[in-house]
Parts: C-alpha cells; structure tokens; sequence
C-alpha cells in the first residue's frame, strides 16, 4: 500500500465562489463563476460552493447554470435555516450530478441575542427542523453553526448531535471571525470528538476566516485534530481579511505528508492557473511575497541561495515551482513559433480551448508578436482571458477617439454597441479616460462611482500589454472590470465596459 494510501483523505470545499466573491469588489459575472467552476472541477477540489441562491437572481442563475455544467465534483448552495431558503437553494442546485444544501445558524451568545433575537432552544429546534427539511429535499446536507469558536460548548454538542440525527452527512465548524488561536482550535475539534455521541456519522469540516493571519493555521490545526474537510478559497479571497487560502492548505498537506498523515484529492499542478485565472477575474491580485502563488514564492534573490540551489534544488526549495505548475526552462514564444508551440503553452497555462478560439488567439498572439520580439506567458494569459472573459454582456465598444493635450479640455467620442444598435457620445472629463467613462455613462443613462482605478503592464519593457483594472461601485455593490490591449485608454475603456455589463447582468441600481 502506498504512504497516501494509509493515509486520511481530507476533502477540499471550495467556496471561492460564495464567501471568495462576498470579498469587496470581487463580484464575478456568470461567465467569470462558470470559468473559474470549471477551473475548480480541473483541478479536482471535492466540494465546489457555488453560490448563495436566495441572495440575488444573478446568484440564482449562476448556482443554477454551475450545477448543470459540473460533473466531477459536488456543488453546494448555501441557505440560511430557513424554508424558504432551503427551497430556493434546492431549486437552484437540483440539476447537480451531486447536489448539496448547505444551511447554517449562529450559535454563539452575541450572534443568537443581537442579530437572531432567538433563545438557544429555538435556534436548536429550528436548526433541526430545517436540516430535516433539507434531508427530504437533497441525501447531501451540510451544517453549519455560525461563529462556533465562540459559542459554548455545551451548546455545540447539543447542536451537533441534534443536526447528524436529523440528517447532516456534515458538520461545519467555522471560526466566522476570526478568532481563534490554533491551539484553541484543535482543542474545540477534539472537543467535539470526544463529547458527540454521534460524531462517527458526520464528516467534521472546517472554515476559518483570517481576521488575525491565522486561518490556515488554524485549518491545518483542525485536520491535526481530526477534522476530515477544509473549506477555502483560491489566493485565500474572502470577507474581511479573507478565508484560508487553499493552495497553502493543499501544499502544506502534501509538502508535510508524514507530518499530517492525510492527503487530499487535488491535481496541484493546477494551482499556479488557477491563482491566476482569479486574480484575472476579480481584479484582486496576491502580494509577491503570498506563500505559494506570489510571484516570489520560488525566487531566489541572495547570492548563497542562488548557488545552493544550482547545486541542488531542494538547499532552499521545499517543493518544485513545476508541483504547482509553474513551468521552468520554457521554450520561448516569438514571431516564429507555430501554432501547435502556441497552443502546447496555452494547455500548460491551464486554458483548455476548442480548435475555433486557439485559432482566434493565435492570430493575436502574431499580430501581438510582430509587435515585440518575445510573447511572455503573462502575454498570453491575458490574451486567453480577453478572450474568455472581455467581450461579455450587451454592451461593447465600436470605436472611440479622444482628444487630449494639456492646454485644452481632453474631449472623447464614443461609439458602443448597444443591444446591435450603435450608440454615440462625445464627453469632456479631467482626462481623456475620465472623458471617456463620462461619454460612456451618458449612453447608458448609469451613474456610478470609479471607486479603484489601476493600470499596469503585463511585462516590462517599452512594448509591453498594459492592463487596466476598475472597481465601479452603484447603489449597494461595487463590480470589477478588466481590460488588456497596447494602447492605454482602450484598456481602460474595455475594463470599465466589462464593469458596467457585470452590474446590468446584476441588475444593480444606479448611485443617487
Ligand atoms: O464564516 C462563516 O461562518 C460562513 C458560514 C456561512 C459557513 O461563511
Ligand atoms: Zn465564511
């Protein structure tokens, strides 16, 4: 039998989806869910949380559209311990190859009095009553009692007991803010072990949110004590200071193997592309130092590291950049290289395309090269994500002009296609980008505010791609929007228009 053979099998949860898109800003349209669900299937998590159907339509129809499309993995949808959420997440996920409901209640003092106003009696019965609701709708419920780590723990057990009785395969223990220490919580873990009759009939997960940095510590702590499921999210996104970040997490358990004694499922060769396809979608972009996935998690700097490495990668690596999929020693792409080089690098990248889209990018990847003399892989993912993400909704740019100078008012005309009718304004602004957001508002008839505006460019030199990002805030959410092209404005026009077509896709209403 092999090591990972004896070992325990931990099961992935992902919720990048539903708590990773709860980060402000990082709201994704349906595209965006369904190419990262599809990245998330890829690389093999077990559990993928698609959303938290009752929340809005467009969660809904995103909860609904995932289920249909996923097949190797379970889809959740989270519901509070209402019916009439549980119904609605049902509806959404039922057309899931492996469909879960997944409904929580707060069980700590503070949570129960302040935002329940609800006796520790009624929150157990309702918590009951609703995963029986659950079992008849769906085999797969999961539980969750919100902010745990600070509920008492006679009422946990109860709690616990009371939802594996009536139905939940799962017990979901989540540290809500943030507060506990490691330590602390195994011994809640362990707790629950030795004092739950029943524990032996649920898989015992956990969730930590990362208010004080320690919420991957505090995961690996929980599997030390027993628990059988992480619940994460890609690059660690999340509300507040986020969730436990899964690569750290996977890594960690495969890296430490003998020291944990578990493994999990995970294709980890996935993990570099899918880092990168989330921070493409929502704008949010991981430090360079980020364990894992920053951009200097596998470089070395210092002189003596340099040479020990040269002589032997594992002086200073505990791990191959190529076990998370991060390529070494890559042919470089140029004018000259073919198709079949090209489309190689786009598989190893992690974007897996039909023969129609490798050809459309291939001839962007030459106009593009014509243009500098080598194509970095930065390069590519960001044509690959134009083309997956950039011409999404009803709304796209026909053409535009600016003028701009220092001595005048810049001045920008834009023509979009609105719903195939072609609609044009010319605006005035600060500059010609302010210029053209204004034009763009005044054809649409939205108000909003640029709440975050960046540009950046892909790789160095005089050449290079220039990306831009926004975050556009109306009346209750703010939406992200991503552009790329050589030229500037046309990156920021593209990145505000993607930003607008995710709210109308939302339904979101205009700021007073
Ligand atoms: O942080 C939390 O408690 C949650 C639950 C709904 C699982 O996200
Ligand atoms: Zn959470």
């Amino acid at each position: 039998m092999s090591e990972e053979n004896k070992s325990r099998r931990i099961r992935i949860f992902d919720t990048t989806l539903r708590d990773g898109e709860q980060s402000p800003g990082c709201t994704m349209n349906l595209r965006d869910k369904l190419l990262v669900a599809e990245t998330l299937e890829s690389m093999r998590v077990d559990i993928i949380e698609a959303g938290f159907a009752i929340a809005s339509p467009g969660d809904f129809e995103s909860v609904k559209e995932i289920s249909k499309v996923v097949k190797g993995a379970v889809v959740a949808s989270l519901c509070r311990a209402l019916e009439k959420d549980i119904d609605c997440a049902w509806e959404a996920v039922k057309g899931a190859a492996n469909p879960c409901l997944h409904t929580f209640i707060a069980t700590s003092p503070i949570h129960m009095a302040a935002k329940l106003r609800m006796t520790p009696d009624e929150v157990y019965s309702q918590a009951v009553a609703m995963v029986k609701h659950a079992r008849n709708l769906c085999p797969n419920v999961e539980f969750s009692l919100e902010d745990c780590s600070r509920s008492e723990r006679p009422f946990i057990y109860r709690v616990v007991e009371g939802v594996i009785e009536a139905g939940a395969g799962v017990v979901n223990i989540p540290d809500t803010v943030g507060y506990a220490m490691p330590d602390e919580f195994a011994a809640l873990i362990r707790d629950i072990f030795s004092n739950v009759p029943n524990i032996g009939r649920a898989v015992v997960s956990v969730h930590c949110h990362n208010d004080l940095g320690v919420a991957v510590a505090n995961s690996l702590a929980a599997v030390e004590a027993g628990a059988g499921q992480v619940e994460c999210t890609i690059n660690g996104i999340g509300e507040r200071a986020g969730n436990a970040s899964l690569e750290e997490i996977v890594m960690a358990l495969k890296t430490r193997h003998e020291f944990f004694g578990a493994h999990t499922g995970i294709d980890t060769t996935k993990i570099y592309s899918a880092s990168r396809c989330v921070c493409n979608v929502t704008g949010s972009k991981v430090q360079a130092n980020k364990a894992i996935v920053g951009e200097n998690a596998f470089a070395h700097e210092a002189g003596i590291h340099q040479h020990g490495v040269m002589a032997n990668p594992l002086t200073y690596e505990i791990m191959t950049p190529e076990s998370i999929g991060l390529l070494r020693n890559k042919m470089v792409l140029g004018k000259h290289s073919g198709k079949h080089a090209f489309g190689q690098r786009l598989e190893d990248l992690g974007f897996h395309f039909d023969e129609a889209r490798v050809e459309e990018l291939f001839s962007k990847f030459k106009d593009l090269a014509d243009r500098k003399k080598t194509v970095s892989d930065a390069d590519i993912e960001a044509l690959a994500h134009d083309v997956r993400t950039g011409a999404s909704g009803n709304v796209s740019l026909d053409r535009f002009s600016v003028i701009a100078s220092n001595v005048i008012t810049p001045v920008s005309t834009i023509r979009l296609n609105v719903n195939g009718e072609l609609q044009e304004k010319v605006a005035d602004g600060d500059g010609p980008v302010n210029a053209s957001f204004h034009a763009i508002c005044e054809i649409l008839g939205v108000k909003c505010r640029l709440e975050d505006y960046q540009l950046s460019a892909v790789t160095e030199g005089m050449d290079a791609q220039c990306e831009a990002n926004v975050r556009v805030r109306f009346k209750d959410r703010a939406f992200h929007g991503r552009g790329v092209s050589t030229d500037i404005i046309e990156a920021s026009i593209q990145a505000y228009l993607q930003a607008i077509n995710t709210a109308m896709d939302a339904g979101a209403e205009s700021i007073a």
